[in-house]
């Protein structure tokens, strides 16, 4: 079988680290390298995060980047980074798992992503799951780079749903001119992953104690940190079914392995960078009222027990 290669653009993050998990240990793919960039955390403490979970699993030979610490165009992150907020509590900055001795890579995250598309034999999936800063920077200093990705995956957006404010969801929001530019690059394979499919495919603590029982690294890690993303979000921002919680970048990761986890429809999508209100919304076209050629297939829908069959399947393996 041919694993299919794909880079990881994280901000590591509880549900960054599931996503981590299950790229890194699915037999169908072959997860060449994780970039890292501010978003849940500052860079350097989303890098060591990275670092960690891969030491945890034993794939210590999967290289990390570190990426940009600070939004494309904004001076700081949006707003001063809160720690009581949402994104501070469920993700804290460093996770739960041993620390590790190993170090990022020599080279920067977006210096290794236009030279790895560059000299590519092979096609390799790219699959941000972060706040687009790096990205942005690639295609700004690499014109060619749009036509050299094969396909792209972002987790990011929300049409019903904002997690940040009313309007918009977290890695949009916190670089929202970033996202405008990848988002218009003209990539020929491009999936959005939005709220409204991450918040159907929700994991309950009965799902954490099937994946502690599974007796891997893995497993116990998954559970323990879905498990306090569930504290968390019934404390400050309960879901449709209280002692549940998304885990938005495994299901990104979750879409390679099984495609029918999301249900997608293909639309143009624009980002608002302005706007008190607004400013970070993706501004889906459902009803095509906008005239511009859609260039998303964005998923509206998630399948909650498919994701889950996967995670339990995948994090039941032994490290090699
Ligand atoms: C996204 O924001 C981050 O906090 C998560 O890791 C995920 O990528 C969800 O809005
Ligand atoms: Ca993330």
């Amino acid at each position: 079988m041919t694993r299919k290669k794909l880079i990881l653009d994280v901000d590591t993050g509880t549900d960054d680290a599931v996503a981590i998990m299950l790229a890194a240990l699915h037999p169908a793919l072959d997860l060449v390298a994780c970039t890292t960039v501010n978003g849940n955390a500052p860079v350097e403490y989303c890098t060591d995060n990275t670092l960690r979970v891969l030491d945890h699993i034993a794939r210590s030979d999967i290289p990390v980047y570190e990426g940009a610490a600070r939004p494309f165009v904004r001076a700081d992150f949006p707003v001063p980074r809160a720690q009581n907020d949402l994104a501070g509590k469920i993700h804290g900055k460093t996770l739960p798992v041993p620390p590790t001795a190993r170090r990022k890579a020599d080279a920067g995250a977006v210096e290794f992503l236009i030279e790895t598309y560059r000299n590519a034999t092979e096609e390799i999936t790219l699959v941000p799951v972060a706040p687009l800063t790096n990205i942005a920077a690639a295609l700004t200093l690499d014109p060619k780079l749009a036509e050299r990705i094969p396909e792209v995956v972002i987790m990011g957006g929300g049409h019903e749903i904002g997690n940040v404010t009313p309007a918009a969801e977290f890695n949009i929001w916190a670089d929202p001119e970033a996202a405008g530019i990848v988002l218009a690059a003209g990539f020929r394979k491009l999936t959005l992953v939005p709220l409204d499919a991450t918040h159907r495919a929700l994991v309950s603590y009965a799902d954490c104690q099937r994946l502690r029982a599974l007796g891997t690294p893995a497993g116990a890690a998954a559970a323990e940190f879905i498990g306090h993303r569930i504290e968390v979000h019934d404390e400050i921002q309960k879901m449709a079914v209280a002692g549940t919680t998304p885990v938005h970048d495994a299901v990104c990761v979750g879409s390679l392995i099984d495609p029918a986890i999301i249900t997608t429809r293909r639309h143009h999508v624009a980002v608002e960078t302005s706007g008190a209100l607004t400013v970070g919304r993706t501004v889906i076209d459902t009803h095509f009222r906008g005239g511009g050629a859609p260039q998303a297939d964005v998923a509206f829908d998630a399948d909650a027990s498919r994701f889950l069959k996967i995670l339990l399947e995948t994090f039941a393996r032994k490290p090699a």
